[in-house]
């Protein structure tokens, strides 16, 4: 296997664009992506050195405490993701269109869209669907607006497959990552698909792959940020590699905080003013 690529240093120095997503893909290197959905955290993984910022509407499940990704609204996807552009200087930043505005024809998919692009400066949106979503696609991307796809999982159709569980129909999901190429994706999320499939549609489709539970095969990775770091409330996911445990940590400091002022330790002459 042809050994990847140096990290180019002058792709760290300024803001990534799509033919950044491209030129990784054709030299096989792998595109990383991560949720942010405040400032501090868009900082942290701006600083960290990401290719893209996913503003992702999972922002309802794992900010929010909501059991799925369905209620999230245009207005809170504008109100998250202006917040992160902000914080977020280099890496490519995209933003969800949430439940249900791919489905509503194309012009409603251009004006929330636009809303996304203006009110938050972000530099692509994410939509979720099928084969049946071309259309959509091809009418923002005729529009200059910048999409990436999602096939496989779909969470904001969670009711309709069931459950948060793999998705095997390999024909099916190659028809979707196919049709969200040709009509001008500029990536393609592959979430939770087997490894073949997910291997299958990477070589098959001109633009990159970007897997969430779809195995090694793809252009790039995406996790959720709260079950990358820990600060999860729930279970996470299999496919999920904890890198730190942050729910423990606040949890302990918040605990010795507590502690501390109840045998008024806190604060002691080093936090007393005057
Ligand atoms: O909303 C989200 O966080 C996502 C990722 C799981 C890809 O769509």
């Amino acid at each position: 296997m042809t050994p990847p690529a140096p990290r180019r240093e002058s792709a760290l120095a300024r803001r990534m664009t799509v033919k950044d997503l491209a030129t990784a893909r054709r030299d096989r290197r792998p595109i990383t992506m991560v949720t942010a959905y405040d400032w501090p955290t868009g900082r942290l993984a701006d600083e960290a050195g990401v290719d893209c910022v996913l503003v992702g509407d999972s922002v309802a499940m794992v900010v929010a405490g909501r059991d799925s990704t369905i209620p999230a609204t245009l207005d809170q996807m504008i109100y998250h993701g202006e917040i992160v552009c902000r914080a977020v200087k280099r890496a490519f930043v995209v933003v969800d269109l949430p439940f249900p505005l791919q489905h509503l024809g194309v012009r409603t998919a251009i004006e929330s869209c636009a809303r996304l692009l203006k009110e938050t400066g972000c530099q692509a949106v994410k939509l979720e669907g099928t084969a049946g979503q071309a259309d959509v696609i091809a009418g923002l991307v005729g529009a200059g607006i910048p999409v990436m796809g999602h096939v496989g999982l779909r969470p904001q159709a969670v009711h309709q497959l069931g459950g948060y569980r793999m998705q095997r129909d390999g024909e099916q999901l190659m028809a979707d990552a196919l049709a969200a190429a040709e009509a001008g994706a500029c990536a393609v999320v592959l979430e939770c698909i087997p490894r073949e499939a997910a291997a299958a549609i990477t070589a098959a489709i001109g633009v990159p792959t970007i897997g969430i539970g779809a195995g090694p095969d793809c252009d790039g990775q995406v996790l959720v940020m709260h079950d990358l770091v820990g600060l999860s409330a729930d279970r996470v996911p299999r496919f999920v590699r904890p890198y730190a445990d942050v729910k423990t940590t606040i949890g302990a400091a918040v605990a010795r905080w507590r502690h501390d002022v109840e045998r008024r330790d806190f604060p002691g002459p080093a936090e007393t003013l005057g």
